[in-house]
C-alpha cells in the first residue's frame, strides 16, 4: 500500500494542514488530516461497487476550524463529561474548563480535535497510516502533567481502520482518549434510522439529565437501549427524550481488542464491526447535529450519523468504583479501537 501526502490547508501563515490518503485493493479509501488527526471522509463500495461517503466531514479546512461538533476528530484529554469540571487528584483540586454548560466536555475549550499534530506517514505491503505526536503540556486546559501522546491511524488490507494511542505523563493525572467518527453507512441518504445496531454490552450507566453519570450501572433487559440482540436504530428512538446518547458498558475486556458493535445497513449491504480493548462505548445519535453544510453541500441534520466511540466511563475521576481512568507518572496508557469496513 502507499500514502499520498498533500496540504490541506493554513491555520496561520506558520502552520499548514496536511491531508494523507490511504487506498487498499478493496476499493476503500480514507483520508485523514493532522489537524485534530480527523478522518474525513471513508469510501467504501456497496455490495454492486458503487462506493459513497461513510462519514460526515468537511471538504476544506475552513470547515473543520467553524464550530463544527468534534466530526472525524480525536478527542482528548478527556473524551465524555468531567461532572462540573473538576477534579481531586492526589490531595489537591483541578479545574478544568466548563464548555458543556458548567461540565467540562470533550478536552476543553481546545481539546486534541483542534491540535495540530505532529505526523509521520508510513506504507508496508498490507497497511498504510500515520503515526501522530502531541505533547500535552503541563496545566493544559487544566490537566496536570505533561503528557506524550502518540496516536497510530491506519488501513489494512484487511478492511480495518484501526487507532492505537499510546501515553506516558511526567506526573499523574486523569486520561480518556477517543476518536469521534459520524458514521453513515447510506453515504448520508438519508436518516440513520434503518440501520441496525447491535452493542455488545451489559449495562448502561444512568445520567442524569446532563448526562453525568450517578454512578449506577443499569443492567439492559429490553428496553429502548437494548441493543444485545440486533435491532434498526429507529424502532425505539422516538421513546427517547432526544436519540441515543449513552455510554455502554461493554461485555469482557481484555488486552487484545474485543468485539463491542456492529452496525449493518440492509439496503447498500455496508456493514462496520467495532473492535476495542475499552470497557465502554458512547453511542451518539447526532442529537445536536444541526444547522452545518458538509461535504458535497449536504445538510447534517439531527438523526443524519451515528457515533461510537471507545472510551472509558463519563465522569470517572468523580467516580472512584467506576474502572480508573488514572494515568500514574511512569506508567504507559494504551489502547486500540478497530472499525472494520465489510459488505454483505
Ligand atoms: C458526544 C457526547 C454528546 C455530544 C457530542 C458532540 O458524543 O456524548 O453529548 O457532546 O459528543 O456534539
Amino acid at each position: 500500500m502507499k500514502v499520498d501526502t498533500k496540504v490541506f490547508g493554513s491555520l496561520s501563515d506558520k502552520e499548514e494542514a496536511h491531508l494523507f490518503t490511504f487506498q487498499n485493493s478493496n476499493g476503500i479509501t480514507i483520508k485523514v488530516t493532522n489537524y485534530g488527526g480527523t478522518v474525513i471522509s471513508i469510501l467504501v463500495p456497496d455490495r454492486d461497487g458503487n462506493v459513497d461517503d461513510v462519514v460526515l466531514g468537511f471538504d476544506n479546512i475552513d470547515g473543520y476550524l467553524g464550530k463544527h461538533p468534534y466530526i472525524g476528530s480525536l478527542i482528548g484529554r478527556y473524551a465524555n463529561r468531567i461532572s462540573n469540571g473538576k477534579f481531586i487528584l492526589n490531595e489537591k483540586e483541578y479545574s478544568l474548563y466548563q464548555n458543556d454548560g458548567k461540565n467540562h466536555l470533550h478536552g476543553g475549550l481546545k481539546g486534541y480535535d483542534k491540535i495540530l499534530w505532529n505526523y509521520n506517514e508510513y506504507a508496508d505491503i498490507n497497511r498504510a497510516g500515520i503515526m501522530l505526536s502531541y505533547l500535552s503540556f503541563d496545566m493544559e486546559e487544566g490537566y496536570p502533567g505533561n503528557l506524550k501522546v502518540d496516536v497510530n491511524i491506519s488501513l489494512g488490507e484487511n478492511n480495518e481502520l484501526t487507532f492505537e494511542y499510546v501515553a506516558s505523563t511526567d506526573a499523574d493525572t486523569y486520561l480518556n482518549l477517543t476518536h469521534h467518527g459520524y458514521f453513515n453507512l447510506n453515504g448520508a441518504k438519508d436518516l440513520i434510522y434503518d440501520h441496525e445496531l447491535l452493542i455488545n454490552a451489559s449495562h448502561y450507566i444512568e445520567t442524569d439529565k446532563h448526562l453525568i453519570p450517578n454512578g449506577k450501572l443499569i443492567k439492559l433487559n429490553g428496553g429502548p437501549l437494548d441493543f444485545n440482540i440486533e435491532k434498526p436504530i429507529g424502532a425505539d428512538i422516538s421513546k427517547l427524550a432526544n436519540g441515543y446518547d449513552h455510554c455502554f458498558v461493554l461485555n469482557k475486556r481484555d488486552v487484545h481488542p474485543e468485539f463491542a458493535a456492529r452496525v449493518r445497513h440492509m439496503g447498500s449491504g455496508r456493514m462496520m464491526e467495532v473492535y476495542t480493548t475499552e470497557p465502554a462505548i458512547q453511542f451518539y445519535s447526532s442529537n445536536f447535529l444541526k444547522g452545518i453544510k458538509g461535504k458535497g453541500n449536504i445538510k447534517y441534520r439531527k438523526h443524519l450519523a451515528l457515533c461510537l466511540e471507545a472510551q472509558h466511563y463519563p465522569d470517572s475521576p468523580n467516580h472512584p468504583h467506576f474502572p480508573s481512568t488514572l494515568l500514574k507518572q511512569g506508567e504507559v496508557y494504551k489502547q486500540t479501537t478497530i472499525y472494520k469496513f465489510l459488505t454483505e
